[in-house]
């Protein structure tokens, strides 16, 4: 059975082009290696050719374990078929553990080079943790340039095709813009219907940055998210009219707002739900309901890492 033919973007600074929709692999409950790896596969067998993950998630490795399976099985025929993001964990930023920490997540991947290369977020922890929140002792502000540098160093060695952020206000990609030779391709945040970005977005568009809408579905059902998007009346309403699913009306609606997206589902049916974005679209009017829902951050730093000061005045960017 073939799969969804997905649209794909092109970034600059990014020499592969990027499917507009992508696997998310972060989940909750936590999963073992095989499950993990069994989801992954069906993915790529309803089409989806973009994966996103991070050595945070514990997803690297049976990612790794997908795509060896997924070339053996003739599923794929070459590795640059698919689209990679993984992340820099934030217990690695530290300008001389950046390269290696690229390679390790390349060694958990099997792969010689990954296609985008993130700053998970801008922080910086001076211990490796097995559990959030964290000790205030073992936050410090991020070192921009110091890290931003061992990550052009991860691409000028061909570790990554391109390189970005992640939970990156404006005033910290000022920051990184002000000292990049190699300015940052994306930067990941949240976004969906609840927490449009719409500031964030403008200065990035100005600035040639493009963005990727994560948790679009709200992060229902995880214990970092809420069910207040799939079960929102408006989107609801909007979704019996066009004979669709709430899902897949806050997905569509982020595919409108020209940003790519990463949404994780390891349900083979909501997998493919969520890929029926292509063929159809949002009303003006439908678009200016959406516009009017009340604002909620859904994924703030705090909520991970705790509450101490310096994380609280992160979140408070801008
Ligand atoms: N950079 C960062 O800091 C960061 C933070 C958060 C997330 N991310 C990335 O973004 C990805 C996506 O974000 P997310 O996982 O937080 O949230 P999400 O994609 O908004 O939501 C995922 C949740 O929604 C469920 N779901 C999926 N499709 C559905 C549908 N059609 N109808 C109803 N429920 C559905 C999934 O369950 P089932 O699997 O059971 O379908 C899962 O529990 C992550 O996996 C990760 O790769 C990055």
């Amino acid at each position: 059975m073939g799969g969804v033919a997905i649209p794909t973007l092109s970034l600059s600074g990014c020499e592969t082009p990027m499917p507009v929709i992508g696997m998310g692999t972060m989940s909750y409950p936590p999963v073992d290696i095989e499950t993990a790896k069994a989801a992954i596969l069906e993915a790529m067998r309803a089409g989806y050719r973009h994966f996103d993950t991070a050595f945070a998630y514990g997803s690297e490795k049976p990612l790794g374990e997908a795509i060896a399976e997924a070339l053996r099985i003739g599923l794929i025929q070459s590795r640059d078929e698919l689209f990679i993001t993984t992340k820099l964990w934030s217990s690695f930023a530290d300008p001389a553990q950046i390269v290696p920490a690229c390679r390790m997540s390349l060694q958990n991947l099997q792969l010689e080079y990954v296609d985008m290369y993130l700053i998970h977020q801008p922080v910086r922890l001076t211990e490796m943790i097995s559990r959030t929140p964290v000790a205030a002792e073992i936050i410090r502000a991020l070192d921009v340039k110091g890290v931003w540098e061992g990550m052009e160093e991860c691409k000028n060695l061909g570790l990554t095709k391109g390189i970005g952020v992640s939970n990156f206000s404006c005033k910290k990609m000022e920051e990184v813009l002000s000292i990049a030779k190699i300015p940052p391709a994306v930067n990941q945040v949240e976004m969906n219907p609840l927490w449009q970005q719409k500031q964030l977005r403008e200065f990035c568009k100005a600035r040639g940055v493009h963005v990727t809408a994560y948790s679009p579905l709200g992060a229902n059902n995880t214990k970092w998210g809420d069910n207040r998007i799939v079960e929102s009346d408006v989107l609801a309403d909007i979704a019996k009219a066009k004979g669709k699913t709430t899902a897949q009306v806050a997905l569509r609606w982020a595919y409108e707002q020209g940003v790519s997206i990463v949404t994780k589902s390891f349900n083979k049916q909501r997998m493919r739900e969520n890929l029926q974005i292509f063929d159809w679209a949002l009303s003006t009017d439908d678009l200016e309901k959406i516009d009017q829902l009340l604002q909620r951050k859904g994924v703030t730093l705090a909520s991970i890492l705790g509450p101490h000061d310096l994380v609280l005045e992160l979140d408070a960017e801008v």
